[in-house]
């Protein structure tokens, strides 16, 4: 006789993580559409007849409006991150994230799909923290410039600035999707949810 099938427990994850990975969600989200907002005002592609990007992805209705919510998230982005930074410190669980010798060597030698995931996933929460904090450093650079010259000068000029700071844009959407495949193979849709509530 089939036994009655018993409605599957989501994996447990400690609250503290599941508060920054949705308020990373959030924040990211409003970043992203509010800086494509501000840039359809002067494209770095092209200039004003240059490449828009269409409204559907963008937030503010106007320039005004998007530099309004950039710079308003930018801090709820920011403190977020050095929040979740200082959380996986204090816990040690930064050891366990990031990318180690050992998954290297597994991806050159096992055959176990469930440990090249791993060494997968890990490769990229490694590589996404170095693009979060350039998407901060030439976002200061370009609030700040009189401030901060140095920065602007570090890039060469402000076009270029504005180009790397724009690369965010690209790299976090790369990101995000990896990130849910990866995390959808490695413990299917209870996984990614668990991580929520
Ligand atoms: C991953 C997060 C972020 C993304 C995806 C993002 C995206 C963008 C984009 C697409 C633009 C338009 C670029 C242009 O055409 O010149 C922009 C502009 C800007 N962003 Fe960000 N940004 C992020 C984080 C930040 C942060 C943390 C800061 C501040 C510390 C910041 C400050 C600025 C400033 C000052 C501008 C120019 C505003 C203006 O010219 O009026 N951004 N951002």
């Amino acid at each position: 006789m089939n036994s009655p099938t018993k409605p599957r427990k989501l994996p447990t994850q400690a609250i503290a993580a599941k508060i920054f990975h949705s308020l990373n969600i959030i924040s990211l989200f409003l970043m992203l559409t509010s800086g494509l907002q501000i840039y359809n005002a002067n494209p770095v592609f092209g200039g004003r007849a240059g490449l828009h990007i269409p409204p559907l992805f963008t937030l503010g209705a106007w320039l005004a409006g998007g530099r309004h919510w950039h710079f308003a998230a930018m801090w709820l982005f920011s403190l977020n991150l050095l929040g979740y930074g200082i959380y996986i410190f204090i816990t040690r669980r930064w050891r366990h994230r990031f990318v180690g010798v050992n998954d290297i060597k597994a991806l050159q030698k096992t055959q176990n799909p469930q440990r090249l995931i791993y060494a997968w996933h890990r490769i990229a929460y490694t590589a996404i923290i170095p693009i979060l904090l350039l998407a901060i450093f030439t976002g200061i650079g370009m609030y700040k410039p009189a401030q901060f010259p140095w920065i602007v000068d570090s890039f060469g000029d402000w076009q270029a600035l504005r180009i790397v700071h724009f690369a965010s844009v690209p790299l976090v959407v790369i990101f995000v999707i990896i990130h849910w495949v990866l995390g959808r193979k490695a413990g299917g849709e209870k996984l990614t949810e668990s991580m929520f509530w």
